[in-house]
Parts: C-alpha cells; sequence; structure tokens
C-alpha cells in the first residue's frame, strides 16, 4: 500500500528511496561474506519486508532464519531484558550470522540479542538495520550496516508497525499523533 495515507503526518523514506539503499547495502554485504556461508537472522515481525528485498538483491547464495523476541518494560519503554518468543531453526555454532532489523532505538534488544548468539558459538554477528534512531548513539552497540539514520519520533510502514497495523505500507513515515493520543 502506498505511504500516501491519512495517518501519515511526514514521509520520511520513500519506497523508490528504500529500493535505491537496499541494492547499497546488498552489494556491500554481498562483497563482506562473498567466501563464507552467511545466515541471516530476520527479527519478525517488523524485518520481513527487509529481509524479502535485501536478501532478493544480493548476489550470493544465503540461507535465512527468524527470531521472535519482545522486550519486558513498562509501555514504550524498553527495559533491556529480553524473552524469546520464537527461536531460531538452525544451529548457529561457527556460523556467520547477520542480524537484519528494522530499526534501532534504545538498542537494548539488539544489544541482548548479539550476546545470545554469541554465547551460543557464532563465528561471527554483525548488524544490518534499515533505520536508526539518535537514541542508539547512547548504547555501545557495533552496528556494521544503516539504511537511514532518522529523527526521534514514531515511525511506521516498511515492516514497522503501530498495534499490527501500517505494516504493509511501502515507505517509512511519521504517524500522526492524532493516531494515538
Ligand atoms: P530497542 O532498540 O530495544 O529500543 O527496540 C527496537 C524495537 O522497538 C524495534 O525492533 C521495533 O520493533 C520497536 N520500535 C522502536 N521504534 C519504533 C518506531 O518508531 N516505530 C515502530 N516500532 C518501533
Ligand atoms: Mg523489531
Amino acid at each position: 500500500m502506498q505511504l500516501n495515507h491519512p495517518d501519515i503526518q511526514e514521509v520520511l523514506v520513500t519506497a523508490e528511496q528504500i529500493q535505491v539503499r537496499v541494492a547499497e547495502l546488498a552489494s556491500e554485504i554481498s562483497d563482506y561474506y562473498r567466501d563464507k556461508n552467511v545466515l541471516l537472522l530476520g527479527v519478525l515481525k517488523g524485518a520481513v519486508p527487509f529481509m524479502a528485498d535485501l536478501s532478493r538483491a544480493m548476489d550470493i547464495p544465503i540461507q535465512q532464519d527468524w527470531m521472535a523476541v519482545s522486550s519486558y518494560g513498562s509501555g514504550t519503554v524498553s527495559s533491556g531484558v529480553v524473552r524469546i518468543l520464537k527461536d531460531l531453526d538452525a544451529d548457529i555454532k561457527d556460523r556467520d550470522v547477520l542480524i537484519v532489523e528494522d530499526i534501532l532505538d534504545s538498542g537494548l534488544t539488539l544489544s541482548w540479542l548479539t550476546s545470545n548468539l554469541r554465547a551460543r558459538g557464532a563465528a561471527s554477528v554483525e548488524i544490518v538495520t534499515l533505520l536508526r534512531k539518535p537514541e542508539a548513539a547512547k548504547v555501545k552497540i557495533a552496528v556494521r550496516w544503516v539504511g537511514f539514520d532518522i529523527p526521534n519520533a514514531f515511525v511506521v510502514g516498511y515492516g514497522l508497525d503501530f498495534n499490527e497495523n501500517y505494516r504493509s505500507l511501502d515507505g517509512v513515515g511519521i504517524l500522526s499523533p492524532s493516531v494515538y493520543s
């Protein structure tokens, strides 16, 4: 569905801009893992469109797996305590794992996930996130690839939701506060 939607206050990234950037990322990531056997690990559900587009734009063979996690916390504040709702199917011991994430905000979820995967014996764990908010600068988390740096606003589209809505919008925009106030 097109991002041109009455609940979108401001368009941040259009569908066309996403596709251009995804192609650039796919090329860099393919070069990085060319002699490896990389496992793309998508974080459900927000990373589904990004995973689909990124992996298809890569020019090396890849495998995909998925995890669903939820961070405990009150309301919109992430506590950093994470619960696994759906675990990996693959054994990642000695594997090169690339976490594919929709957005990096506080970074608490990804920081927990990275150490969890390292503890399982992964050979390497890297992160690609489509979007990054300014908050992410406060945590010590090494993100190798970032699609777009965006302002500190609540955004939806291209996988990102508010109450499970707006995931199918083809770009990313700021949700009008009138929707949730
Ligand atoms: P954090 O980096 O641990 O704070 O958590 C990031 C997660 O919070 C993301 O994977 C999203 O699921 C969610 N999230 C953070 N910011 C937004 C937003 O602006 N819109 C929709 N979901 C968001
Ligand atoms: Mg997410």
